[in-house]
């Protein structure tokens, strides 16, 4: 395979269960150009150089173009007025300083890790009822029993989101999220359903901001909502929105995909779950392994903002330019052999949660999530064992997770 089609075929979903080799022919060279003009970066040295560049921008969506409906009202004045009201407040993941800085820092806040670590019991309680809710079964399918409606369930109440209204929304993330993944955004269709999608969940969330300034509870939502004692709010409304929605899908896809992934991986490494097992105080080395080894976020994307030399190659201004985190996570010119899953690993600065200002935001809730699960797995799920190796993947290149992980399991030891 010729270089310039490599990262073609890493978004072919038949290379989804292990897109390994192809990273690694990737990081051959550590800028690889391709066909399209896109320039994919998949050394550890070369992401690290690059992601404090102010000259890769991550306001690399297109404008929001609603398609026509023959409505002379709606296509002339509605819609370009909410297309320019998209673009212009783009969750943050898709804004550069300042604006990007401003809106991080009002909900950097709130969203403080006190008010993450108060979540903790709450987390191993539905773990817990999680679990048991499996009991008289003899198999398991992770990602519905437990993966997917664990960080749905806490996002939902630190948002101070109605649970009961998630089946609602459910689509609708999950829509949002293909806004990471290249082929969805040059997909017309696909970006028609995300504008949809985006507008549906916007009038959810306006309706509810609405409501937590009326009555005032104690979650996020109401926070960001609030006045601040200069009377303004922390954010403008549209922003709060986008915001809240960032949030939300963000607290959706991501975690799901570090928990399935994490107990797929000590499955297969059985020594691993054992250890994990009978020392839950292994649980931080085990998820910053899986962070590294098996990342829920393969790659994100920018702009060149103006050509920028590096490696020996030029990324002309303008091009796309995809960030290859989890490359970076096996590069051997960083790790001691980076193909071995080792949690006893020293020095693992790793990619899983991205770098430089889009560092992610719900990291400690994530670690904290996915260290209750795993320890709780290990220990209640007797002789577990894989049903299928490799599983069935969900479409995503950049969101990379299994759909289903299907579990055969001999009982439940109690909580
Ligand atoms: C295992 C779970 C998670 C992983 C692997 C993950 C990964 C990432 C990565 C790689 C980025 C960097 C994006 C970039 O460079 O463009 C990011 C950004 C972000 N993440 Fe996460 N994430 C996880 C969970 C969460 C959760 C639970 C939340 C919140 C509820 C969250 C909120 C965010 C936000 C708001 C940003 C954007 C930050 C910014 O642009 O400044 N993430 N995440």
């Amino acid at each position: 395979m010729a270089e310039d089609t490599l990262f073609q075929a890493v978004l072919d979903p038949a290379n989804r269960a292990d897109p390994y080799p192809l990273y690694a022919r990737l990081r051959e060279s550590p800028v690889s150009i391709q066909r399209d003009g896109s320039a994919v970066v998949s050394t550890h040295e070369a992401i690290r150089s690059l992601i404090f560049d102010p000259r890769l921008s991550s306001e690399d969506l297109p404008p929001s173009h609603r398609p026509r409906t023959g409505n002379p009202l709606k296509d002339w004045l509605l819609n370009p007025l909410k297309d320019r009201i998209a673009t212009a407040h783009r969750p943050l993941i898709f804004r550069d300083p300042p604006d990007h800085d401003t809106l991080r820092h009002a909900v950097m806040r709130e969203f403080s890790v006190a008010r993450v670590r108060a979540l903790r019991q709450r987390v191993v309680r539905d773990v817990d009822a999680l679990i048991d809710a499996c009991r008289g079964r003899d198999e398991v399918c992770l990602v519905e029993d437990l993966s997917y409606p664990l960080p749905v369930s806490v996002i939902c109440d630190m948002l101070g989101v109605p649970e009961a209204d998630e089946p609602q929304f459910q689509a609708w993330a999950t829509q949002l999220a293909t806004a990471l993944e290249p082929d969805a955004r040059h997909d017309e269709a696909s970006r028609h359903r995300t504008v949809a999608a985006f507008d549906a969940i916007s009038g959810y969330m306006r309706a509810l901001i609405r409501e937590k300034r009326r009555r005032p509870t104690a979650d996020l939502l109401s926070a960001l909502a609030a006045p601040s004692p200069s009377g303004k709010p922390a954010m403008g409304d549209f922003d709060l929105i986008s915001t809240a929605i960032l949030l939300l899908v963000a607290g959706h896809e991501t975690t799901v995909n570090l928990i399935t992934n994490g107990m797929l991986t000590l499955l297969r490494h059985p020594r691993e779950l054992e250890r994990l097992r009978a020392d839950p105080e292994r649980a931080p080395r085990v998820i910053e392994e899986l962070l590294r080894y098996e990342p829920p976020v393969h790659f994100r994307t920018r702009k060149a903002l103006g050509a920028i030399e590096i490696a020996g190659r030029t990324i002309p201004k303008g091009a796309p330019v995809i960030l290859l985190f989890a490359a970076a996570n096996r590069d051997p010119a960083r790790f001691r052999e980076p193909d071995r899953f080792d949690p006893d690993r020293e020095d693992n600065q790793h990619f899983g949660f991205g770098g430089g200002l889009h560092y992610c935001m719900g990291a400690p809730l994530a670690r904290i999530e996915a260290e209750i699960a795993l320890v709780a797995l290990s220990r209640r799920l007797v002789a577990p064992r894989l049903m299928a190796d490799p599983p069935p993947y969900r479409p995503g290149a950049s969101l990379r997770g299994p759909e289903r992980l299907g579990i055969r399991i001999s009982g439940l030891a109690p909580g």
